[in-house]
This record gives structure tokens, C-alpha cells and sequence, in this order.
């Protein structure tokens, strides 16, 4: 029997041990982020999407944008998210993007209040699922998200709104509030052709689905808000293809993955329907591929093109949770997803309608 410890046995190959070990760490950090003559990092770029695989930004920093929203503005795709850290969240990150691949820091987006701790936004809140629309009229970008005030765990169950001229922000915390009182945590924005904007989001303890229109300036709530269905649902994603409006959500497991479904309807209001029991199709389909839906992204300049967008979550460390993308699939009547290890934006060319 050999009884000598991991440590031991470390100790026993260690100069052995390092030098492999620094071998890795130059091989990745050559990889990820060169620095060439002149001093300037030039880091991976990428030419198509990894699911769940590890993702670098233009700094060749891991991206920390989870539970995120995308927009495209000035002709960039611009990424919100959570950034998180080990323990505390700074508040949301926000990235851009002209190919969808390549993704450059812009810092935060929208800061946690640091000096005054009674501002709604103050240190040790949460802000999740941050999502950002453009208001036509007024001329603003309105970022909605999930907060929770500090110290008081997931009893809060708000919803908080604020306010930029520019797509990457800063955003200007306007207030936050429970929805015509009713509790708000997973939450998603769809704004429509005709202009209208709608907050939906998961209420009463998660179990119920519901959704509010907008007023005109995207900044609150009117009072038009309805109960979608009652069945214990969260993560919302919302799109809408010929004329119909498509719902997928997760289950509620906190951070563990469980099974999507799919809902269809004809009006946002609703009646909606089951279309999919689990629109997800492959190896872990089951579970979302180990992940929780976020947002579907229609992408620009291709008709009839949606990636859908899931955080595959890490409890023990949130900021290394990774990200899935992956194309909607449309050759049949359901729109569903399948599992691709890598595929590229030409994948919606070739697709089947
Ligand atoms: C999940 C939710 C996440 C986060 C998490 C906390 O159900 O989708 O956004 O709030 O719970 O446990």
C-alpha cells in the first residue's frame, strides 16, 4: 500500500512538479494574452463560439458579465451582466462587440453605491439579470435588473431601473420597487415592433410568471400587469418569430440546472401555451446542458437568426461561471436547441427553415 499523502507525494516530485506547472502557466498566458515587441497584449481572437468553454475578453481577462442581457447600439453588440466576485458583486459589467465573438471591457457598468449604505444600490446588494433596452423617444438607455438590498438575503425581490445617454453607460440609479407590489427576481425586457416595452419577471415566491408593460419612458411599470401562468418558473427569455412570442425558462433549483421548457402564444398577454415539455435537444438536454437561460438574442442582419444565451453556473465561485451560446434551431414547426461543442454565425446560412 502506498501510503504517502498527496502532500507527500508532491513534495517528492516538486521541482518536477513546478516546472511543468510554469510550463502550463507560460503556454496559457502566451496563449491568451502575447505581448508583442512594442508592448502591446494581443490576445486570442476568436473566430466562433465554445459552449461552456472558457471565455477571454480583448484584456484576455476571463469575461464576468452572468445572468446578462445584450443590445445592439452604435453598431456594436454591447454584453451586460453580474459581475461577480468570490463573495461580494460589484455591480454590472458591460462589454462590446462588433462580431460577437470578440468582447472588449468597458467596465462597469453600473456600480454598486459605495459610501452611502442606504442607498437602495449600496455594497453587499445584489443586482442580477441586469437587461438594458433603448428608449426611441427619449433618447436613453434603460437598464432593469434583479435587486436585492444588503443584508436581507432574497427577501427584498425588486426590480430597479437606471438611466445613460450612452449604451455602455455609466447608468444613473433612478429607484427600485416591487411591481405594482408584487415581487420581482428572475426578470427579462422585450420591447415590441410597435415600440412597447414589457417587464417580465417571476413573482410571488417564483411561483408565478407574470408580466407588465411599460410606460412610455421604459423607467416604471403601468399598471396594465398580468399574471402569465402559475407553475413555478424563472429565468425568462423572451422572442418573438413570425409573429409568435417564445418563452423559455427554467425550473426553480437556485443555481442547479434543471429542465427548460417552451411556451408559445399569439399575444404577450398571453393565452400561453405549452409548446416544448424540454426544447433543448442532446447530451445533457435534461439540465440545460448544465445551465439556466438568460436571454435569446436575435442577431443583427440575419433574418430569422436567435442564439440562445444560458449561465452555466458555478455556486462555489460565480465569477467562473461559464457561458452557453447556442443557435435556435428552426427547420421545424417547434423551435428547439441542440448541442454544438463549436459553431459559427455562417451555422444560420446554412440553416433549414
Ligand atoms: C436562481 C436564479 C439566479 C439566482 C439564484 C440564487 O434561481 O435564477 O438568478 O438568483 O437563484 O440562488
Amino acid at each position: 500500500m502506498n501510503n504517502s499523502t498527496p502532500y507527500t507525494r508532491f513534495r517528492a516530485g516538486s521541482l518536477q512538479g513546478l516546472i511543468s506547472m510554469l510550463a502550463v502557466i507560460m503556454t496559457c498566458s502566451s496563449v491568451i494574452a502575447q505581448k508583442d515587441s512594442t508592448g502591446t497584449t494581443n490576445p486570442v481572437t476568436y473566430d466562433s463560439f465554445s459552449p461552456g468553454a472558457l471565455w477571454y475578453d480583448t484584456n484576455g481577462e476571463l469575461i464576468n458579465a452572468h445572468g446578462g442581457g445584450i443590445i445592439y447600439a452604435n453598431k456594436k453588440y454591447y454584453w451586460f451582466g453580474e459581475k461577480r466576485g468570490r463573495s461580494a458583486q460589484a455591480g454590472v459589467n458591460v462589454y462590446s462587440s462588433q462580431d460577437l465573438y470578440n468582447w472588449k471591457p468597458e467596465g462597469l457598468a453600473l456600480a454598486a453605491n459605495e459610501t452611502d449604505t442606504t442607498s437602495d444600490i449600496a455594497r453587499g446588494c445584489l443586482m442580477e439579470r441586469p437587461k438594458v433596452i433603448y428608449n426611441e423617444k427619449t433618447k436613453k438607455y434603460l437598464m432593469w435588473f434583479h435587486l436585492e438590498l444588503r443584508r436581507q438575503g432574497y427577501s427584498a425581490a425588486r426590480a430597479g431601473v437606471a438611466i445613460s445617454d450612452k449604451p455602455e453607460g455609466p447608468y444613473t440609479f433612478l429607484k427600485s420597487f416591487r411591481p405594482n407590489g408584487n415581487m420581482s427576481r428572475d426578470m427579462g425586457l422585450f420591447v415590441d415592433d410597435d415600440g412597447s416595452a414589457y417587464h417580465i419577471y417571476s413573482s410571488d415566491e417564483n411561483y408565478a410568471l407574470r408580466l407588465a408593460k411599460l410606460t412610455d419612458d421604459y423607467t416604471a411599470p403601468t399598471t396594465r400587469d398580468s399574471l402569465l401562468f402559475r407553475n413555478h418558473r424563472e429565468a425568462p427569455a423572451l422572442f418573438k418569430y413570425r409573429n409568435k412570442y417564445y418563452l423559455i425558462t427554467s425550473g426553480c433549483t437556485g443555481w442547479t440546472p434543471n429542465k427548460a421548457t417552451l411556451h408559445v402564444a399569439n399575444s404577450l398577454w398571453g393565452p400561453w401555451q405549452l409548446s416544448a415539455e424540454n426544447p433543448m435537444k442532446g447530451p445533457a438536454a435534461e439540465t440545460t446542458y448544465g445551465g439556466q437561460s438568460t436571454f435569446v438574442l436575435p442577431v443583427r442582419g440575419k433574418k430569422d437568426a436567435f442564439i440562445f444565451i444560458a449561465d452555466k453556473w458555478n455556486p462555489r465561485d460565480l465569477k467562473d461561471s461559464r457561458y452557453l451560446w447556442l443557435p435556435v434551431q428552426l427547420d421545424t414547426e417547434t423551435p428547439y436547441v441542440n448541442w454544438l461543442d463549436k459553431w459559427e454565425l455562417k451555422f444560420f446560412n446554412a440553416a433549414k427553415k
